[in-house]
């Protein structure tokens, strides 16, 4: 019987009980150390702050049971994709991209892939199937993507991508393993901003790769011990505390984001809302096959950027601030970014706050621009 998101998130916080000695502390121990203790022939030991670290095992350890799989992790959700990007492929190589996804993505691409003679396509998340594969080595989708929220099929996509000789990597940041488990749909590749919902505190940066092909996991890793992309053991230690209360989060997130889409919905000032949870979403069926839960972003359009500002401005439960998916609900007019779209378009995650008094603050907000 595969087992359920229930099943991994009761085993999650007991996970590093079961390797404990009498007398351990049962929370996890931050170890702070560039060098170890390694006389003589040291293999199979930790021996350099750059090749390992138990607090950042421990933390790899929780997403490895997340993903069902190997994980790698990296300072930053960039240092994950650029682990992927440059441990794996060479001069020659094509890759595909989002082009409605983060934007950074294709930044890296560009500025750093391109010179080294790698190039890169993009092709929109609705229609990334469109047009195949044939002569790419690597598709790298989001879905749903940040900040439109349009998905893809990674089933469908996974087989024409393999089908092309190519490999396929997800970022399932807006996800978390709790919401969609890409390599169960057949990527070969996932990629993950735990910065976000992950660590869920806003307070640090961090990132992780995924993947159940041993080769892959060997070229991330090498990637990280050699360019020094190397976590903290401090943020490796919070984000490993994030994990032990991401289920209970994520979950109130997911169910606060649906009450507060179906109201947004009914709510006159606000077009173009998508949130892959409502029937009226064009992403609706697809999210029912492939996600568990329908995520905590939702994304609209207000008449002006003037009106959008001062919508997320004067929400008292609203922090306006860039990045998503922490216990504070908050907003960003995205275009403030450089994303293709309006200058009205909000992209708002929702937080931990009671539903009720969220959406109060929300409708407050919302009828003092109204008119
Ligand atoms: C979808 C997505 N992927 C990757 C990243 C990069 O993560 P980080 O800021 O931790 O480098 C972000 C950041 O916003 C993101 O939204």
């Amino acid at each position: 019987m595969p087992e359920s998101a229930n099943t991994r998130a009761a085993a999650l916080p007991h996970l590093r009980n079961n390797g404990l000695a009498m007398g351990d502390p049962i929370p996890l121990p931050v170890t702070m150390a560039a060098i170890y203790h390694a006389p003589g022939d040291a293999t199979g030991y930790d021996q350099y702050g750059r090749f390992s670290n138990p607090t950042w095992d421990a933390v790899e350890h929780m997403l490895a049971h997340l993903e069902d799989a190997p994980c790698v992790a990296f300072p930053s959700g960039m240092g994950a994709i650029s682990a992927v990007f440059f441990g794996l492929l060479k001069t020659g190589d094509r890759i595909l991209l989002p082009s409605d996804g983060y934007h950074t993505t294709r930044a890296l691409a560009d500025r750093f892939l391109k010179p080294f003679g790698v190039s890169y396509d993009v092709r929109p998340t609705s229609a990334f199937l469109d047009g195949g594969f044939d002569g790419y080595r690597l598709a790298f989708v989001e879905t749903p993507a940040n900040p439109g929220l349009d998905i893809c099929d990674i089933a469908a996509v996974a087989a024409a991508v393999h089908k092309a000789g190519a490999l396929l990597a997800i970022d399932n940041t807006t996800m978390t393993p709790f919401g969609q488990r890409p390599l169960d749909h057949g990527a070969d590749i996932v990629v993950a901003a735990d910065t976000k919902a992950p660590n869920g505190h806003s307070d640090v940066l961090f990132g992780h790769v995924a993947s159940r092909n041993a080769d892959i996991i060997a070229a991330v890793t090498g990637w990280r011990e050699i360019s020094g992309s190397i976590p903290g053991p401090f943020e490796a230690w919070l984000v490993h505390r994030g994990l032990e209360t991401l289920d209970v989060r994520f979950d109130r997130m997911c169910t606060s984001a649906e009450v507060i889409a179906r109201r947004l919905q009914g709510h006159r000032g606000i077009s173009g809302l998508r949130f892959p949870g409502l029937e009226s979403d064009p992403s609706h069926n697809l999210a029912r096959a492939q996600m568990e839960r329908f995520g905590f972003l939702i994304s609209f359009e207000l008449a002006s950027e003037q009106k959008a500002e001062d919508f997320i401005n004067n929400c008292d439960l609203m922090q306006a601030a860039t990045s998503f998916g922490g216990v504070h609900t908050s907003a960003e007019r995205r275009s403030k970014r450089g994303d293709a779209v309006p200058p009205g378009f909000v992209r708002l995650s929702v937080g931990c706050e009671p539903v009720e008094e969220l959406w109060k603050a929300i409708e407050t907000s919302l009828d003092g621009i109204s008119g």
